[in-house]
């Protein structure tokens, strides 16, 4: 008798960029941000391959990083722009680079483990590009900044 092999179903992407979801009407920061979630496949893909836990942490101090130089350009546009709720924005900004921070922490005494990172990821940054950052984009655009 024959048996067909089971097919393996394909695992779905980490996330998928979409401009009706995902825009904020400002290129640099669209870019910006979809450079950041393709740091955050790839932890993802890390994670799922094999649990290699220097190469989670290494991207995941990447990703914190490179987070912060994209929040310091935003912060310096919305600046420019006169963006009346700037404060609270960076404060928001700080909030997530401490809970980053925080989770690198645990991840480094062992109170954690890399397997947390993608359900993390999820939750931390990108709700804050789709719900937080499109607040700036009248603003920003009415500035020229697009
Ligand atoms: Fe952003
Ligand atoms: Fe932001």
């Amino acid at each position: 008798m024959w048996f067909s092999k089971p097919k393996l179903k394909p695992k779905p992407p980490f996330f998928v960029w979409s401009a009706v979801d995902h825009s904020v009407g400002v290129a640099m920061f669209d870019g910006e941000h979809q450079h950041l979630t393709t740091l955050m496949a790839r932890i993802h893909e890390a994670v799922q391959g094999g649990h290699d836990r220097h190469l989670a942490l290494m991207l995941m101090e990447q990703l914190v990083q490179e987070t912060r130089i994209h929040f310091a350009h935003e912060e310096e546009a919305m600046e420019k722009a006169h963006f009346p709720d700037l404060e609270a924005h960076v404060a928001e900004h700080r909030a997530l680079i401490a809970q980053a921070q925080n989770l690198l922490r645990q991840f480094t005494i062992g109170a954690t483990s890399a397997t947390m990172f993608p359900s993390f990821l999820r939750d931390w940054l990108i709700p804050h590009m789709r719900d937080y950052d499109r607040k700036y984009s009248v603003t920003l655009r009415r500035q020229g900044i697009r």
